[in-house]
């Protein structure tokens, strides 16, 4: 963060943008019968068309445009051809880098009619993102927006994941600090004006425990439970903060 941040804000403003454009073209054509790779191309090519790059493609060796984690994957799943069904829930994980900025975000969908708590998973994990941005601004504690996502995740009978966090973001796709889902108010370090980063709370329908499968990169739930996820990139002000990945159309979870 520095004196000059407002001009940060506003490359990470077209970055986020960009992003969020992107999880709006997904949202037209995510539907049963479609291959989570056709998302992948629909993501590159929407991030390539707006003069940015996918920032996940080949990061750390990923090897896909975006991440797409369906059900029981808490995230980092890789796009293949795999086929989402009637009653499958999928989070799409976007980040665009324009002018070297970053700007990150995740929707998750729901494909068809899902269960009645798949549902709820999803409005309580979204909820809980918003309610968190809503208390950000200059001089709380990062434990404050930890602990707000989990009373309300907890008191909706849900587990908060705890070994994936947001993050600062900027010029690196992943900077300090570590934003934490969980936690006490009043902990952790101060937030001041200029900082940028994520909030992306990952909820689970039953335990919080995780583990990563063999290819390195796919999280999944412990419990094979379900998992939601949604995520925006903010930047702090004096009085509360800027969402950079808001969706210039309504923001549908469907
Ligand atoms: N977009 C993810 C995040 O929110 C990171 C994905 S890293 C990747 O931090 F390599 F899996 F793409
Ligand atoms: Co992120
Ligand atoms: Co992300």
């Amino acid at each position: 963060m520095s004196e000059n941040y407002k001009e940060a804000f506003e490359k990470t403003r077209v970055a986020g943008l960009i992003a969020a454009g992107a999880l709006d073209e997904v949202a037209k054509i995510i539907k049963p019968g479609i291959e989570t790779n056709q998302i992948d191309k629909l993501c590159f090519e929407y991030i390539n068309d707006h003069g940015a790059y996918s920032a996940p493609l080949l990061y750390r060796g990923f090897p896909k445009s975006c991440c797409t984690s369906t059900n029981h994957i808490v995230c980092h799943g890789i796009p293949s051809d795999k086929v989402l069904k009637d009653g499958d829930i999928v989070n799409v994980d976007v980040t665009a880098l324009k002018n070297g900025w970053h700007g990150d975000t995740s929707r998750t969908f729901e494909i068809g009619n899902v269960s009645v708590k798949a549902k709820k998973l999803i409005q309580t994990t979204y909820e809980a993102m918003m309610q968190a941005i809503s208390i950000v601004k200059d001089n709380i504690n990062l434990g404050d927006i930890g602990s707000t996502i989990q009373k309300y995740v907890e008191a909706q009978g849900f587990s908060v994941v705890q070994d994936f966090c947001g993050h600062g973001i900027g010029k690196s796709f992943h900077e300090e600090p570590n934003v934490l889902h969980y936690g006490k108010k009043g902990t952790g370090e101060k937030i001041k004006t200029g900082m940028i980063f994520t909030i992306e709370p990952m909820i689970n329908l039953g335990k919080f425990e995780t583990k990563t499968l063999s290819d390195g990169w796919t999280a999944v739930t412990k419990d094979k439970s379900l998992s939601a996820q949604f995520e925006h990139t903010v930047g702090v002000t004096k009085n509360g903060c800027e969402i950079f990945t808001l969706s210039n159309k309504k923001q549908l979870i469907k």
